[in-house]
């Protein structure tokens, strides 16, 4: 295969830009990087446009929803250096789409390792082989199937990695990995997501308690992903809040009481405002704050919208993203029940190393309470030293009997938050704090 200079290039460049932004410090994973030709994988992008550190969405269903992409290499590196692959693993991908984490794969597990990947979309798969080829990485294996069974046929994996977001650690996983294997996912806690790299707690699954899996985190890092769909969906809900483009999107966990036509009125009235008395850069928000709020407060919401919502929504952003040309999307985050939300709000910067002042909007009858109690949370991470993904720590149990029926069991696990899933319950420690609370 002849690799025109000017690509080697630009793939050097992504690989000293990932390096300078302390995002990629692993040589073999630089290695990979710099050699297989991402736009084999990009038909249609322009060749210099894949060698950009960005998402390349490459299938909308009807609704013009993203089904398939190729993620951000950004997010790749951080994921392939949590995975620790070496020479001679093999290795299962779960989300093919367009091959390029595969070859990426097989590069690293090198002649003497075996690389499978699945993807749920027939049409996604037989595109991804195809590239795969033309690259020169024929030997990885492609299937099409539902990634939450895995592919028990090449079981044990040494290594796993899932790239679409996971809420829930389907059995098959546990089943189909090796005692000593490692499993890399972005995982949803209760709407926000983190890449997460798991080992096993004990060699059989079985050190006391109920059998099932048990799980440790080794890293965790903040990250963004489109769900897994078919047998792994889980049930989050997004909230259409607002009309049109200038509407925005709430996503909230479990079963609430939420009434969204009187929130959207509540939210176009004047706001209560309190200060936190926090000054905080984007990151700290993001993966700090953001996270903390989810896993602590029950009533907690995500809050999404795109380019017009910015500019003519209801609501203030805290975190706003965009280039020169203008907003492009922005995240938020805070306290919803029935028609009543406190948000979390700070003037608009483009610098997200800059500090700006931190200040909570409550809106409708209840506004006020609720923004008391997120100015109180906002304040208890900070006081718990701002942790962030650096310092979470979770463990997977089997979910125990009768548990999403009611059960409350918080006392057992003291200083750590609990969500459950269908599969497992999840405890989320950061481990300087004391605080324990059952979130869902
Ligand atoms: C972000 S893309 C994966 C990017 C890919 N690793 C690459 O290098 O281009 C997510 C993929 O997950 C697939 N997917 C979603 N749900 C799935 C499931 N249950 N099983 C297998 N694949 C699934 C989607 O079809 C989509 O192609």
């Amino acid at each position: 295969m002849t690799v025109k200079p000017d690509l080697r290039a630009l793939r050097d460049a992504l690989v000293a830009d990932l390096r300078a932004r302390d995002v990629l410090h692993d040589a073999a994973v630089a290695d990979a990087l710099a050699t297989v030709p991402r736009h084999l994988f990009l038909p249609g992008v322009p060749p210099a446009e894949a060698y950009v550190d960005e998402a390349v969405v490459t299938r909308r269903d009807a609704e013009g929803t993203a089904t398939s992409s190729s993620s951000q290499p950004a997010i790749m590196a951080i994921m392939l250096e949590q995975l620790d692959v070496r020479p001679g693993h093999r290795v299962l991908e779960i989300g093919a789409g367009t091959g390029y984490n595969a070859a990426l794969l097989a590069h690293l597990v090198g002649p003497a390792g075996s690389v499978t990947t699945i993807d749920l979309q027939p049409d996604v798969a037989d595109a991804a082989l195809a590239a795969l080829a033309a690259a020169g990485y024929g030997q990885v294996r492609v299937v099409c199937g539902d990634g939450a069974l895995g592919v028990p046929d090449g079981a044990p994996y040494d290594r796993m990695i899932v790239t679409a977001g996971a809420w829930d650690l389907p059995p098959a996983w546990f089943e189909q990995l090796a005692v000593d294997g490692r499993l890399v996912v972005p995982f949803d806690l209760r709407g926000v997501m983190r890449s997460i790299a798991f080992e096993r707690l004990g060699p059989d699954g079985s050190a006391g308690g109920p059998a099932g899996p048990r799980w440790r985190s080794r890293s965790a890092h903040t990250c963004g992903f489109m769900p897994l769909r078919g047998l792994a969906a889980g049930p989050g809900r997004r909230l259409r809040i607002g009309e049109g483009d200038a509407g925005v999107s709430l996503s909230v966990d479990g079963e609430r009481e939420i009434d969204a036509d009187r929130l959207a009125a509540a939210l176009t009235a004047p706001p209560v405002e309190f200060a936190t008395g926090l000054d905080l850069t984007t990151p700290q928000l993001v993966d700090g704050l953001f996270c903390w709020l989810a896993l602590t407060e029950p009533d907690s919401c995500g809050l999404h919208a795109g380019a017009e919502a910015v500019e003519r929504g209801p609501v203030e952003f805290p975190v706003v993203y965009g280039g020169p040309s203008g907003p492009s999307a922005a995240i938020g985050s805070g306290l919803v029940a029935g028609a009543s939300a406190a948000l979390l709000a700070r003037p608009r910067t483009e610098d997200r190393s800059a500090v700006a002042p931190l200040v909570v909007r409550g809106y409708g009858v209840d506004g006020s309470a609720l923004a008391t109690r997120l100015v109180a949370a906002a304040r208890a991470w900070h006081d718990a030293g701002r942790p962030g993904s650096a310092d979470m720590r979770v463990e997977v149990l089997p979910l125990p009997e009768g548990a999403g029926d009611g059960a409350d069991d918080t006392g057992a696990y003291d200083g750590r938050y609990v969500v459950d899933k269908r599969y497992v319950r999840v405890l989320v420690s950061w481990p300087r704090t004391a605080a324990s609370s059952r979130c869902r």
